[in-house]
């Protein structure tokens, strides 16, 4: 859908960005879901489309925890940006969920490349500051 162009601001910026946020591509869900969790077995040597499940008696609180978007990323870098990216890959139990979270952290005419988000929705909440965006 959205293909976010360059996104410029004037000042330091804190975007809450809920979406699937995804350099290789989206994780798509199930609108009707089969299950009330699936937590991924990271030692499983299954291959499916998306991590199989582990034993519902082995899951543990942590299997839904993330600390660390109250930091702000480093913006030193060429693009002047940062992405902390909360997806299945931090949370294991969002996975099959379809969810994803990011907090950028934008430099001063910092941006974010053009990329897209095939087969998903986001929705941005720009916290400090402004964005400039273009989409295509
Ligand atoms: C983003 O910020 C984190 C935390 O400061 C840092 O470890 C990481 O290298 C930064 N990434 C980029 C691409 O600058
Ligand atoms: C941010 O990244 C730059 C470039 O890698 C590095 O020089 C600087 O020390 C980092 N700042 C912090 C607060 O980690």
């Amino acid at each position: 859908m959205a293909a976010v162009g360059a996104c410029f601001l004037q000042q330091l910026a804190v975007v809450a960005l809920l979406a699937l946020w995804c350099s290789h591509g989206a994780i798509a869900s199930d609108p009707g879901l089969l299950q009330d969790f699936c937590v991924v077995d990271k030692m499983s040597q299954v291959r499916v489309n998306g991590f199989p499940c582990k034993d519902a008696k082995d899951v543990v609180a942590g299997d839904f925890f993330f600390s660390g978007l109250h930091m702000a990323g480093n913006t030193t870098n060429k693009q002047g940006s940062n992405v902390t990216t909360v997806n299945v890959a931090q949370i294991p139990g969002l996975n099959t969920m379809g969810v994803s979270l990011v907090r950028i952290d934008y430099a001063p005419n910092g941006l974010n490349p053009p990329h897209t988000h095939p087969r998903a929705t986001e929705i941005l909440t720009v916290l400090e500051g402004y964005l400039s965006m273009s989409a295509s």
